[in-house]
């Protein structure tokens, strides 16, 4: 406890924050091995803890773990959980020990909860709770719906009992819950986190989202803030926030082929890395019509004519591609660009003006800063639009218009094709907009669409550069740091050349404005430090060169990146990757991909968990 300066005692606020993976199967079969199956394709959203509940016979069958779903997967193996109905959990923690205590479900006798959320009252919930003499075992704000429930049980049906233990709930969440006395049901609750119900024969499911219910049914819908389910394995009722019953609109969802499967590749990112060309040639098959060449982008939420500033949104690798279309938009249009992180965004004191396009940039589509955000901009009645990968996502269903990037199915954590495909959208959309405000040239537009077709089979050749970032990537394993440097586009290049390689390999690594260095950061530079220099062949390659030979005379062990074939390159460079030319604007999509290699084979080399770094989660769904 803490003290306040006015001698009030203050609860030292214990967050228990949690984006965590829910599942739910009312079935006339045994449901543990495929609640452990949507388990294992739910631990994008976190993988610290993992649990599952079944009800057989009036019996609550309960099976934790800290650590993976393959741990929870052995000890059902060697202690079975029989049942037709279930409920599973994959937490991620960010306060609180990732035990098995602490994992989901939390049972009582007669009750067990799954949740992902916070309940931002549990403290003086447990406190009142705890005075009334209720024990807790765990140190979760989750134990508290249980407890509450528990009690409102004693005297009503489980519909009554949950509406009303949810009045005393304060926070955003979304609950799956099994009843000892009522075994065929389960019931599903959604205030803020999102909730999905998918149907098929004989069998009904609860998800925290669309992925984890796609390789049971392709038939599903989404709760509404407020709204609670009843599952059977037969039927599924809605109800809205005021318990009157609602119907919902069924969704069919697209065919994903290949979803979980990582083929003759290593892990999910070296084969999401290499898919980089398809996805660019689905991206561009989709939105260019090729015999015209020209950019299909209908029903714009705006009139790009009147369009008076371009506002674009993202978080982590997201944002970085949000910075690229900073540098195309203000080259290619003559419009004001902004681009912000949205954990920032959402709570700056902004202007709003129905003249902005509000662009979110989102893989998942459930970021819940960027989904913020988001909402604000609603409640602010202005324009939005997003580039998502998950076209069933939050983000994509509460924007005005979406853009899908059609990259596919993106499991490894660290996001690679997916950036591609936020760029090459950002770019098109730069381009198309451009063009219908006369602000490029015809000719020019033309000229850019035809370099573009190109893109998909010179992504192809700078995936060649594998063998020398292989030799480069040893030169990390003994080294304090590094450095990434670019000037213009390149700089978020170098930011997320920084970004992939921290998150994969635990190195510390910086990405800096090359302009920058003299102005501090050249005091890290010393002998054998690692230094990426990305100096394409743009108004920028001279001053980036100065930069490195700045950089080369205080010992810095350089690995230049560049498109250029001028001849003014030092041999004091260590290695020079060469990539292929057509066309300035394009570099930043070429420099990614020896970036991501040299991140993915220094993590390799350090024998890091690749698809799933320490500490992170695929999607990022709470704050
Ligand atoms: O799903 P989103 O694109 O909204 O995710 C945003 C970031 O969490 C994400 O890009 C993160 O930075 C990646 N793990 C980086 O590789």
């Amino acid at each position: 406890k803490i003290t306040a300066s006015n001698g009030k005692k203050l609860q030292k606020k214990k967050e228990k924050i949690r984006m965590c993976g829910i599942i739910g199967i009312a079935s006339n079969k045994f449901v543990s091995t495929n609640i452990i199956n949507s388990l294992k394709k739910l631990e994008y959203r976190g993988y610290d803890s993992a649990g599952l509940a079944t009800l057989d016979n009036n019996i609550i069958k309960e099976k934790k773990c800290s650590g993976r779903v393959d741990q929870l997967e052995k000890i059902l193996f060697k202690s079975p959980a029989s049942g037709n109905l279930g409920i599973g959990h994959v937490r991620w923690a960010t306060h609180g020990i990732p035990n098995e205590v602490n994992a989901h479900p939390h049972s009582s006798e007669i009750v067990s909860v799954v949740h992902n959320g916070i309940i931002e009252n549990s403290n003086e919930l447990k406190i009142q709770l705890e005075k009334k003499g209720k024990k807790f075992k765990s140190q979760t704000d989750t134990e508290v719906i249980t407890i509450l429930l528990s009690d409102e049980l004693k005297n009503k049906e489980p519909l009554d009992a949950v509406y009303d233990t949810l009045k005393k709930l304060k926070g955003s969440f979304a609950l799956g819950i099994i009843f000892k006395n009522f075994n065929n049901i389960i019931i599903g609750a959604r205030r803020g986190s999102p909730l999905a119900v998918g149907y098929s024969k004989n069998e009904n499911y609860l998800g925290s989202d669309s992925y984890a219910l796609k390789s049971m049914t392709n038939k599903i819908s989404y709760l509404d803030d407020g709204d609670i389910c009843v599952l059977t394995k037969d039927s599924v009722d809605f109800y809205d926030a005021k318990k009157n019953k609602v119907n919902k609109k069924v969704l069919i969802l697209s065919d994903d082929k290949n979803v979980a499967n990582k083929g003759d590749y290593k892990n999910f990112m070296s084969k999401e890395i290499f898919e980089q060309p398809i996805t660019a040639r689905n991206c561009i098959n989709e939105y260019i019509d090729k015999s015209r060449d020209e950019i299909n982008f209908y029903n714009f939420p705006i009139q790009p004519k009147s369009i008076n500033k371009v506002v674009l949104i993202g978080c982590g690798t997201a944002y970085h591609s949000c910075l690229v279309a900073k540098y195309w938009f203000e080259e290619f249009t003559t419009l004001n660009v902004e681009a912000d992180i949205a954990s920032e965004f959402r709570y700056r004191n902004l202007k709003f003006n129905k003249d902005n396009l509000y662009l979110f940039v989102s893989q998942s589509g459930e970021t819940a800063d960027t989904s913020a955000a988001l909402d604000l901009c609603k409640k602010n009645g202005v324009k939005t639009c997003s580039i998502v990968n998950v076209v069933e996502s939050s983000i994509a269903r509460n924007s005005d218009w979406v853009l899908p990037i059609h990259a596919g199915p993106e499991i490894g954590v660290a996001s690679t094709k997916a950036f591609i495909g936020q760029m090459l959208l950002l770019y098109m959309l730069c381009l198309k907009i451009a063009a219908l405000r006369n602000d490029i040239d015809s000719q020019d537009y033309q000229k850019k669409i035809k370099n573009l077709k190109k893109l998909p089979e010179i992504l192809e050749e700078c995936l060649r550069s594998e063998d020398k970032i292989q030799l480069v990537a040893r030169d990390f394993l003994d080294s304090k740091g590094s450095m990434f440097l670019g000037r213009g586009c390149s700089f978020p290049i170098a930011l997320e050349g920084a970004l992939k390689l921290k998150e994969l390999s635990y190195l510390h690594a910086e990405g800096y404005p090359a302009g920058e260095m003299k102005h501090g950061p050249l005091a890290l530079i010393e002998n054998g430090l690692p230094v990426i220099v990305i100096s394409p062949n743009d108004k920028y390659f001279h001053k980036t060169i100065s930069n490195m030979q700045e950089v080369i005379a205080r010992g810095g062990k350089i690995l230049l990146i560049t498109d250029s074939n001028k001849n003014v390159i030092s041999e004091n460079v260590r290695f020079t990757i060469n990539l292929p030319y057509i066309e300035k604007s394009l570099s930043p999509f070429f420099s990614t991909i020896p970036l991501q290699l040299l991140a993915y084979h220094v993590a390799l080399l350090k024998k890091c968990d690749i698809d799933k770094p320490r500490n992170l989660a695929k999607s990022v769904t709470v704050e």
